[in-house]
């Protein structure tokens, strides 16, 4: 079972830029809540409990004051820096420590998944043993993403970032699993030609070692990008319109926690008394009445 993950959550956020000035992208809203609560869902979900979240030289304050350290979660929280963008495997190698010969999930910061049964996905990857494993999920713009093209059986035959070229319209998502291999193998790798160690590149080290597995998110799924500022509005539509139906809403990090028995309800008070008086603490009052 994995039971480690990070979270990859620096970056310039240069295509955001001025919203990005004094604010990491990740703690910028994505309708209610910092866009970190997001992919910090995911790995909550996946029961994943030692999570480590590695962010921008300088910024350590700025995420502290939101998720000081996990313990009114139940979970621990870990923060790391890293000093420039190196690249999204360079967060086995600052991870290193964190790691510590396990396995490991990683979920980009920047990250939007929502689906019916995606929890079930989720304790699935977390499976994993040896290799790595990839979701895929059909895109109009794979030339955005890395993207693979699979046979009949679902092997992955090839892997490109950011192809110019159509090749394949499945899109690798920022969610990866991992063997302990990982951290060696990261440490291996070259810069590519935009000077930065690329995932597609450690990914293409498990497929030719016929190690790399794929799932993938179906239809009914969403994995939403939040990329460039119409991305994040988009982003936020979408939450705003499912929470709203449903009076339920995405990635309560407290709710989670609850459901799988981390915490109870003086936790919740807790938080309640932390966030404040607004509409996150009114449906937190809602889950313990
Ligand atoms: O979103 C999925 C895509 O993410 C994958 O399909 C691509 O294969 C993968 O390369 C990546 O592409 P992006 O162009 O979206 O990556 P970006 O550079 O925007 O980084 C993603 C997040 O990771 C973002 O929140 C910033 C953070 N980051 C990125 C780098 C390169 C870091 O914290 N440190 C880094 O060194």
């Amino acid at each position: 079972m994995i039971k480690k993950g990070i979270i990859l959550a620096g970056g310039t956020g240069s295509r955001m830029s001025p919203l990005t000035k004094a604010v990491n992208k990740q703690l910028l809203p994505i309708y209610d809540k910092p866009l970190i609560f997001y992919p910090l869902s995911v790995l909550m979900l996946a029961k994943i409990k030692d999570i480590l979240i590695i962010v921008n030289k300088g910024q350590l304050e700025q995420y502290k004051r939101i998720l000081p350290n996990g313990k009114n979660l139940g979970i621990k929280i870990t923060f790391a820096e890293q000093d420039k963008p190196r690249g999204l495997p360079d967060a086995f190698v600052v991870g290193e420590k964190f790691i510590n010969k396990s396995n490991v999930a990683l979920i980009l910061g920047d990250n939007f998944f929502y689906g019916e049964s995606f929890t079930k996905k989720l304790n699935e990857c977390c499976k994993l043993k040896s290799g790595a494993k990839v979701l895929l999920y059909k895109v109009s713009n794979p030339e955005s993403y890395g993207v693979a093209k699979i046979n009949s059986n679902n092997k992955i035959l090839s892997i490109k970032e950011k192809p110019k070229k159509y090749f394949s319209d499945l899109a690798i998502t920022g969610l990866y699993f991992f063997d302990k291999k990982v951290v060696e193998y990261s440490k291996r790798l070259k810069p590519s030609k935009r000077g930065e160690i690329e995932i597609t590149d450690l990914l293409n080290k498990y497929r030719l070692n016929g190690n790399l597995k794929a799932n993938f998110i179906g239809r009914g799924g969403a994995w939403l990008d939040t990329g460039t500022i119409d991305d994040f509005y988009k982003t936020s539509a979408f939450v705003s319109s499912i929470e709203n139906r449903q009076g339920l809403k995405i990635a309560c990090l407290e709710e989670i926690s609850l459901n799988n028995k981390w915490i109870n309800k003086s936790n919740i008070l807790n938080a309640i008394k932390f966030y404040g008086n607004c509409n996150y603490s009114n449906y937190l009052k809602k889950l313990i009445s």
